[in-house]
């Protein structure tokens, strides 16, 4: 499928729903736009931003100042969708006390079916609901709400292509740039493929130029993402793959990192890593969710590969540059994990010895494979584990991080640090988190760090 331009600033739809905004707005035509969850919804919500910005709203941090309230959802697990239900119930009373106040919904819990009947019987103040796939059809979805609609729906696929300059980022230092939107790979516990679609890589030239421009603008760190980005261009004939991509990205001039997330092990071939050891933009860094440690669990996530090709990867990468940082996503309590499966986990975190890992109790999502599973696994025995898991995470992470000690790090500032007055953060190539002190100015440059102490989540220093 070939993803044309996607054209808001000049439409006659859009032309008109500017002349409503001007007409119906109370509170000056604001919006407050909120994206849950991963990074592709925080890139989908900046192009919502630009939508909104084209068609005359400005921005908000208070839903209570707002003329148009837009929830980017988030569905991969219940407590996410919880969060997002518990947020609309909040606002239920501002939207009782602002009839004319639109409230969007969107984002992945808004592709599923169930949302949709939810939000018509229980939520029925909610205007506007539209898909993953849909942004490009916000402003003919505005317009039939300014013209009556009760509920002005939209779950189908469009394939619009957002250029650089119609989003509204939300830093003037990081950019994301979505590389391939979807995922063809039905892990069994994931709700992914079913509300996000097949992979669509974005053309090679479109990300080039788009890359070219952050860099001449001055970015400098650029987060190319997609669900799985080691499968980018297997979609497209006569495509780069992600690695080639890697390197032609490498080669584009400017003074800035390439980030990138997720990675699949599946897909991690030499070919990848050599391209992430070999690029000196690319970050010394990979984010390689392992999901668990047992080959039985792995195969009935679906995962297609076992502990021992994962540690494969690792040793490569290690062996060719010595404290190369890892990061992973980890699941407890996949139906029917036992104590010894579990196990395995800790092991494995034992061994690839992460610098930092993002832990989730498994979440039972309708429509997936595992869903159907048998689960005897009480939830206290879910949590124990998590808590045995965390304990062993802190301490192989303050092990870890004494590496950097005595070390001079190059550090992306990136704000000011909760440490205390006069402190900042940053982080360094290989995404570990440096506090230090120093003058706010710094936020949005590269400085040099002197590594004086760690902990078990960063490490902190002085500049040089
Ligand atoms: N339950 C718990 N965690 C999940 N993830 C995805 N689906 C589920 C689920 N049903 C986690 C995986 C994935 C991360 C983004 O979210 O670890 O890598
Ligand atoms: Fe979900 Fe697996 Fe696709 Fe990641 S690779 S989005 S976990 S189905």
């Amino acid at each position: 499928m070939s993803i044309e331009a996607y054209e808001v600033k000049t439409s006659d739809e859009a032309e008109k729903v500017r002349k409503y905004v001007k007409m119906c707005s109370r509170k000056g035509g604001k919006a407050y736009v909120h994206s849950f969850g991963c990074q592709l919804n925080v890139s989908d919500g900046e192009k919502m931003k630009g939508i909104l910005d084209s068609l005359g709203f400005t921005f908000t941090d208070k839903y209570d100042e707002a003329d148009l309230i837009l929830l980017n959802t988030c569905a991969v697990r219940e407590s996410a969708e919880d969060t997002v239900y518990g947020t609309l119930g909040n606002m239920k009373k501002y939207k009782q006390q602002n009839p004319g106040v639109i409230l969007i919904l969107c984002g992945c819990m808004a592709q599923e079916e169930k949302t949709i009947e939810k939000v018509k019987s229980h939520y029925s103040f909610v205007d506007i609901l539209f898909g993953t796939s849909a942004l490009s059809q916000l402003p003919r979805l505005l317009l039939e709400h300014y013209s009556g609609k009760k509920l002005a729906y939209d779950i189908a696929e469009y394939s619009e292509e957002f250029g650089a300059d119609d989003q509204i980022r939300g830093s003037s230092f990081k950019a994301s740039v979505p590389i391939m939107f979807g995922c063809n790979n039905f892990c069994t516990y994931c709700i992914v493929p079913y509300v996000r679609g097949r992979e669509r890589s974005r053309s090679a030239d479109v990300i080039i130029k788009e890359v070219e421009e952050l860099a001449a603008k001055g970015y400098k760190e650029i987060m190319l993402l997609g669900q799985n980005v080691n499968s980018y261009g297997n979609d497209l004939e006569d495509s780069m793959n992600f690695a080639q991509l890697l390197r032609r990205l490498n080669q584009i001039e400017g003074d800035f990192w390439i980030r990138f997330m997720s990675s699949h092990p599946k897909d991690a071939g030499k070919d990848l890593l050599d391209a992430i050891l070999e690029c000196e933009k690319v970050g010394k860094h990979l984010h390689l969710p392992v999901q668990c440690g047992s080959n039985s669990v792995l195969k009935r996530m679906n995962r297609h590969y076992t502990a021992e090709t994962y540690q494969e990867i690792v040793d490569y990468l290690r062996a060719r540059y010595e404290g190369f940082s890892l990061s992973s996503d980890i699941m407890v309590g996949f139906p029917n994990e036992t104590n010894e499966e579990f196990e395995d986990t800790l092991k494995l975190v034992e061994r690839v010895k992460y610098d930092n890992i993002y832990t989730f109790i498994y979440s039972k999502r309708s429509g997936t494979k595992a869903a159907e599973m048998e689960d005897i696994t009480p939830d206290s025995e879910k949590r124990k584990r998590m808590e045995r898991l965390l304990k062993l995470q802190r301490e192989v992470a303050t092990e870890n991080y004494k590496r950097f000690v005595g070390k001079t790090e190059r550090v992306l500032v990136e704000g000011e640090s909760k440490q205390g007055e006069g402190w900042l953060f940053g982080k360094t190539n290989a995404f570990t988190i440096v506090e230090f002190k120093g003058n706010k100015s710094l936020i949005g440059t590269f400085v040099n760090v002197k590594i004086t102490d760690s902990r078990n989540w960063a490490v902190s220093g002085e500049l040089v």
